[in-house]
């Protein structure tokens, strides 16, 4: 099954390996004559009593060069040959195996990263791809050279002494079959203990990405408790696989250091009845020797396997993970959005047991603000995961100017949207690099315009380095506000027709909230803006207010409207704004809004 997927791959390294295994073959049975000459030298040669000692002299120098001359214009280049070439191949299709596995991870549904931590991800990425090279070489290579070392050897053998070879052969026999066997509980704890090591490292990447988390909960005790259990365990693994292969190269190795001597006892019998002469015992014990290389090769290249095997399993089962958000064959190109977004009877639930999403229907209109509030938890997020087909809904349909969402290219639909969440995500790049992401063409100076319209420019420009300081994992950290004002400047960059925003602007202080808010509404008259937001005072301009509990939409209308309808909403409204505070906050309200009718006046 693995083996048919895994057949692509080599099939297209096809001549390296074979440069390779014909590079193998000279390196390997070119020292092998050595024992034939050998048995020249010392039968034909030394106890020749017709050939003169100057003769003798003379034949051996020519031995020596001629063998000499093998040995360095030819072994020598092949082995180069042989190393070089294998090692290419190896490496080509551990490449076109990262290559295939990190697109995968571009297909892959959003459910699945909600369910695997991302160190199991890397986990497939590095270490089992890595295992496969252990197991090329041995399966492309050295199974085969070794196979053919041993049938060459034992055909030597053979036509030097039959009883004597058949002994050394099951001999040998017996060490394969003690080896097998071996190797069948060999490959169930391997597969167990690369499982392990992934849930292991998944266990590490997360401490190490919430380290500060764990200083700031003093968790540091548990987690290392934590640690420890999962290292035991993996460790219990590793013996366990380590105990086996330590029995059965035990066993193999004192069964073949045993063989040559026992060959030789019986060998120097033959010698005695006269059916084997001197020089051909040692060929032959030269050859018994031999055989010990491509035994102990084989043996020890079971572990590589059983490794490969798991590895090249796990590799193959996350390629195939089906992907339910695909795009379809003949996806619908979609180049602007014209008119109206509609959900209709739309369900959806992460989990099967929970339904997050419960049969919802509205529609949204180009060019105006929307806003859905309600309590956390309600679906809220969700709806946009669903109109951005990070997933799909279960049941209903989602169409966008009449279109089925289905029926659109996915990089379509997204071009034409712009998001800004909670929690956004930043590469370890510069300033200008992370906002240029959303218009990878666009030059310094549209950056820098669509990072005042979010209120970063000044922020940015009192980094070390400005729009070059370099953010992220290893560069200068930024609050959550500074965050969110790059991604809006992205947004604003992107200038997209619609533009999603789920709580924004929370982590803002109240100020730049209105700031950017005053931004968004500017940049909102030609466009479609959906808001998501927990403070009420931030949606109070929208056209259409929705209010989301559990999944469904319990109030929907203008703020005013909302408000006179004396429901959960205006109740959320007064909990957020009591009566105390109200005066000071309406003042402030009524400034904005005065900042907005005039901005937007000046736009018409
Ligand atoms: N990836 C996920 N897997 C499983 N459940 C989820 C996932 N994301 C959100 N949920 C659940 O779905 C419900 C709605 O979440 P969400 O749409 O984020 O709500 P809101 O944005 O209104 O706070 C919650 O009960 C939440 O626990
Ligand atoms: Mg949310």
């Amino acid at each position: 099954m693995v083996l048919h997927q895994f057949a692509p791959y080599v099939r297209k390294q096809l001549k390296l390996y074979i440069a390779g295994f014909v590079g193998s073959l000279f390196r390997f049975l070119i020292p092998l004559s050595v024992p034939l000459v050998m048995k020249y030298l010392f039968d034909g040669l030394l106890q020749n009593e017709t050939v003169s000692n100057v003769g003798k002299i003379r034949q051996i120098s020519l031995i020596a060069a001629v063998m000499l001359a093998v040995f360095f214009l030819i072994r020598g280049p092949m082995e180069y040959v042989r190393q070089f070439f294998l090692h290419k191949a190896n490496n080509n299709i551990i490449k076109a195996l990262r290559t295939d596995t990190f697109r995968k991870i571009h297909t892959l549904d959003a459910k699945y990263f909600a369910e695997h931590r991302s160190g199991e991800i890397g986990t497939r990425f590095f270490d089992d791809i890595e295992k496969i090279r252990g197991y090329m070489t041995a399966v492309f290579s050295n199974i085969w050279i070794e196979m053919i070392v041993l049938i060459f050897v034992i055909g030597v053998m053979a036509a030097l002494q039959f009883q004597l070879t058949l002994l050394a052969v099951s001999l040998v026999g017996f060490q394969f079959a003690l080896a097998h066997l071996l190797s069948k509980k060999l490959k169930l704890t391997t597969s167990r203990m690369m499982k392990y090591r992934s849930v292991l490292n998944g266990f590490i990447f997360e401490k190490i990405q919430g380290a500060f988390l764990s200083k700031l909960f003093s968790t540091e005790k548990k987690d290392n408790e934590e640690l420890d259990r999962h290292l035991t365990q993996y460790e219990q693994l590793t013996d366990r696989q380590a105990k086996i292969n330590a029995i059965s190269l035990a066993a193999v190795n004192v069964l073949s250091d045993a063989t040559p001597f026992i060959v030789v006892l019986a060998g120097s019998l033959s010698v005695i009845n006269g059916n084997l002469s001197p020089g051909a015992l040692i060929a032959f014990f030269a050859y018994v020797d031999r055989m010990r290389s491509p035994v102990s090769a084989l043996v020890q290249a079971f572990p590589a396997i059983a490794e490969g095997n798991v590895a090249l399993r796990r590799i193959f089962e996350f390629l195939d993970i089906p992907v339910t958000v695909k795009e379809k064959e003949r996806a619908v190109p979609f180049h602007g959005f014209q008119d109206s977004i509609t959900f209709r009877n739309v369900s959806f639930s992460y989990t099967p047991d929970h339904e997050v999403i419960k049969n919802l229907s509205f529609t949204l209109h180009k060019g105006r603000t929307y806003a859905f509030v309600g309590e956390s938890g309600g679906g809220k997020s969700t709806i946009l995961q669903l109109l951005t087909r990070i997933y799909d809904p279960d049941r209903g349909e989602i169409r966008i100017d009449g279109i089925h969402l289905k029926d659109l290219s996915i990089a379509g639909i997204r071009n034409q949207m712009g998001i800004v969440t909670q929690d956004n995500f930043l590469y370890s790049s510069s300033v200008k690099e992370n906002i240029r992401l959303a218009k990878p063409d666009a030059g310094d100076e549209e950056v820098i315009a669509a990072a005042k319209k979010a209120y970063a420019h000044d922020f940015i420009c009192s980094l070390p380095n400005g729009y070059d300081t370099e953010i992220g994992e290893r560069g200068v950290k930024l609050s959550g506000g500074q965050k969110q004002r790059i991604a809006l400047a992205r947004v604003f960059l992107k200038n997209p027709a619609i533009i999603l925003l789920d709580e924004a602007t929370s982590a803002l202080d109240n100020e730049s909230e209105q700031l950017v808010q005053k931004s968004i509404n500017e940049a909102g008259r030609e466009k479609t803006v959906i808001m998501i937001a927990h403070r009420l005072s931030t949606v109070r301009n929208a056209d259409t207010i929705f209010v989301i509990r559990n999944g469904t939409i319990i109030e929907k209308g203008s703020h005013s409207k909302l408000m006179a309808l004396g429901g959960y909403y205006k109740k959320l409204y007064d909990q957020q704004n009591p009566e105390k505070s109200r005066a000071p906050l309406s003042m402030v309200n009524t400034a904005y809004e005065n900042l907005i009718l005039q901005s937007r006046h000046t736009m018409i």
